[in-house]
């Protein structure tokens, strides 16, 4: 049971295997935040809260007697506006009458074996024998409002995730102003926030903040998670590092607008709240109408960022990712797209497959440029069908030939958006999100599809689906190439206009379903002008997202160091490109840029016809090298060695199999310089007592000797070389 209700003091006590939440519903019915960290067992926590008399905070009606009891400063479990809790709410609604305010009382409990379900929406799932979930049934005070509280426990996995319905069980429409899906309130001050700041080409940037007073937020308004700000966010204590203090991590499982904030109110206190972000959100909810808003997944760890990020690794390894390829080795590629972009032909492409497959490149990805009258970014998406001068047997005749070779074959999509010079656009200009009378935000001189209509998603889901069924594809990369702006819908009354980003998102999700359900199969990747939504709302449907469109090594050591905070390995689409790279000139060697690609799903995306024999050698052992270690890499534990901002000199981190046998570290030397000092690199995640050999050497060292001493790491002449180690244990 990881779950208990304890019904004289009504508290909720949820345990995973080092951490417990507990909640309580309090003398006057409000549900109040009692405790999360790490483990404490059979213990009434709820000690913890206390009252005094304050001034400017007010206390409920029917607790008027009791003066040191306020909404304003006790910790709640789910916050609203209007009712005298003056800091960050979860809740905001506008009832028929124009009044805005709830105040959220108890009912009643659920407690079950088995995950809650968010229709439409990507959720953690897994066996009933796996997961335990509460539900708490809420009611407003005065009008027939109701929130329910979806907690589900993975004791294993040392997470908790949440999500929340909200119902108007009354006669009368209300509208949501903020709905919000958590909150989570701290009684301490002494936090800081970790996000992830980037823009495009240069994602998931870590930055760190002391949480103060006052609100500190980040988020996204541009329809999609964003390249700006990621929807993972961590709160820390001022000490905690890779491998020691206290962490809170906070993933939403959505691909839309959002916001993560903190707020330290007046006696130091900390609230978190996550969810859809309420600019530009205005939800109408008619009698017996409900809402629901996406997951929030919890976890804490005592240990630093380290193990903070396996529960995230391993959560999503086993219980987000839903693909075949969850289970199932993802094939080594080639995509064209830095190669060529637009400019191809049939007979190149297949000139380029023949070279790749010489090399032991098993898929080829026809990107960007196959379909309509795509010769450049200003026109043809929406025609999802053969570009004859470029493909003159068609996608099918195309893919017969990559077939023919004995590889698989791949295509890229767009099909969210349209050009106006398009058959579709010409066809159908209310297709597409605009606000009549005002000219439209342009971005790539795209518009974006109104992925609410049903109609929309039917045509895409028929004109791509054919591409897929006659080519016999194996693969997909689906992008995203725009933010949303003038964002309205033909096909929707003025009162609902506030609801598109959210149907936006569920129409996006509705038609991935569709997809993914039919072809099983296929290898799906997400992308979003690299990685623009890049979170966790996408890898429930496919199991790995590009991770950035700057693909030079150096610039994505930074870019994936970030994205490992929240997410796996194996989710991080990663390819070798061109030297000098296209996105910055820098140079690095073949070696460098394959090492940094193997912490990803590992591919290349640049001419491997003009590579010269001795690349072309060293490529062919790379692929030998992923294929051996694959397991290792995607399957095992990740650790990060150094941090980077920090260190000018070395990058490293650190595969380590689940069982401890067995240990990748990748190293990039970063700066060369005259007279160097010596490094050296302390390793992790190994036996203390186990002996260690050092593959490609006749070296043996002790896993506490590698962990608390170090390897030492050559001298290097010329920037960014980098230097591998394999450690195997040695069975007596
Ligand atoms: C986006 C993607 C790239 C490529 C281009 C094609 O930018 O991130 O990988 O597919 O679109 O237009």
């Amino acid at each position: 049971m990881s779950i208990i209700f304890e019904p004289n003091n009504k508290i909720f006590t949820m345990q995973t295997k080092h951490t417990t939440w507990q909640a309580k519903v309090s003398k006057y019915g409000h549900l109040l935040h009692v405790y999360y960290g790490s483990k404490v067992e059979d213990a009434d926590l709820s000690y913890l809260i206390r009252g005094i008399n304050r001034g400017f905070s007010g206390t409920p009606y029917i607790a008027c007697d009791d003066r040191g009891y306020s909404l304003d400063t006790y910790p709640q479990e789910y916050s609203s506006w209007g009712s005298g809790d003056y800091r960050s709410s979860c809740l905001e609604i506008e009832h028929e009458d124009g009044s805005r305010a709830a105040e959220l009382l108890y009912v009643s409990h659920k407690i079950y074996d088995g995950k809650y379900i968010l229709p439409g929406l990507p959720a953690i799932w897994g066996k009933p024998s796996e997961i335990e979930t509460l539900e708490v049934l809420m009611k407003d005070r005065s009008t027939e409002i109701e929130v329910i509280l979806y907690y589900s426990v993975l004791e294993e996995y040392d997470v908790i995730t949440r999500a929340c319905k909200i119902c108007n069980a009354g006669n009368k429409p209300v509208f949501l102003h903020k709905a919000l899906s958590a909150c989570l309130d701290l009684q301490r001050d002494d936090l800081d926030m970790v996000s992830f700041h980037g823009r495009h080409a240069m994602e998931r940037i870590l930055q760190r903040n002391h949480a103060q007073h006052g609100k500190m937020s980040v988020g996204s308004v541009r329809g999609t998670s964003s390249h700006q700000a990621n929807p993972f966010v961590i709160l820390c204590d001022q000490t905690a590092g890779e491998e020691h203090g206290e962490c809170y991590g906070m993933s939403f499982v959505y691909s839309g607008n959002f916001i993560a904030e903190t707020e330290v109110d007046q006696i130091n206190q900390t609230r978190f709240t996550m969810g859809i972000h309420p600019d530009g959100f205005r939800y109408l909810l008619e009698a017996k109408e409900a809402f629901v808003a996406p997951e929030v997944i919890f976890s804490y760890s005592s240990k630093g960022f380290g193990t903070l990020s396996q529960n995230f690794h391993d959560l999503y390894r086993n219980h987000l990712i839903r693909s075949t390829f969850k289970n199932k080795r993802r094939p080594v590629l080639i995509n064209n797209w830095e190669a060529t972009e637009f400019d191809f032909t049939e007979k190149e492409l297949v000139s380029l497959a023949v070279s790749a497959k010489e090399l032991g490149i098993e898929l080829f990805v026809m990107d960007d440029g196959w379909f309509g009258s795509r010769n450049h970014d200003k026109s043809g998406l929406g025609d999802w069908f053969a570009n004859r001068e470029k493909l003159p047997s068609g996608v099918k005749g195309f893919a017969e030939k990559i077939h023919k070779l004995g590889m698989m074959f791949g295509i890229w999509i767009e099909p969210e958006m349209v050009n106006e010079d398009s058959e579709l656009y010409r066809k159908h200009p209310q297709w597409c999100l605009k606000i009549p009378g005002r000219l439209p935000n342009l971005e790539r001189c795209q518009m974006v599809l109104d992925m609410t209509r049903k109609d929309v998603r039917d045509y895409l889901f028929e004109a791509v689906s054919k591409v897929l069924d006659e080519s016999h594809a194996e693969y997909v990369k689906w992008d995203m190439n725009r933010n949303l702006s003038d964002v309205w819908s033909a096909d929707l009354p003025g009162e609902r206009q506030g609801e598109v980003y959210h149907r936006y998102v569920l129409g996006v999700y509705e038609l991935i379903e569709r997809f993914t359900s039919k072809y099983p199969d296929i290898l799906w990747e997400g992308c979003s002008g690299g990685g623009g939504r890049f979170d966790a709302g996408i890898l429930y449907y496919m199991p790995q997202s590009w991770c950035s469109d700057n693909t030079d090594a150096i610039e994505r050591i930074t870019i994936q160091y970030g994205t490992s905070f929240g997410y796996p390995i194996s989710c991080v689409g990663a390819h070798v490109s061109v030297s000098p790279n296209q996105q910055t000139g820098r140079e690095t060697s073949i070696e460098t840029r394959a090492a940094v690609a193997m912490a990803g799903t590992f591919g290349y995306e640049l001419d491997v016809r003009k590579l010269n024999e001795e690349e072309r050698e060293k490529v062919k052992e790379q692929i030998v090298f992923f294929k051996k270690y694959y397991d290792l890499i995607h399957e095992g534990d990740y650790y990060r060695l150094t941090e980077v901002g920090k260190r000018t000199d070395l990058a490293a981190w650190q595969f380590v199999s689940k069982d401890k046998s067995e240990s990748l570290i990748c190293t990039v030397m970063l700066q060369a310089k005259a007279n160097p000092p010596f490094l050296r690199l302390r390793v992790r995640g190994l036996k203390e007592e186990s002996l260690y050999h050092m593959e490609g050497t006749e070296t043996f060292y002790k896993g506490s000797a590698l962990m608390h001493a170090g390897i030492n790491l050559p001298v290097v002449y010329g920037d960014y070389q980098n230097v591998n180690f394999v450690f195997q244990e040695v069975l007596s």
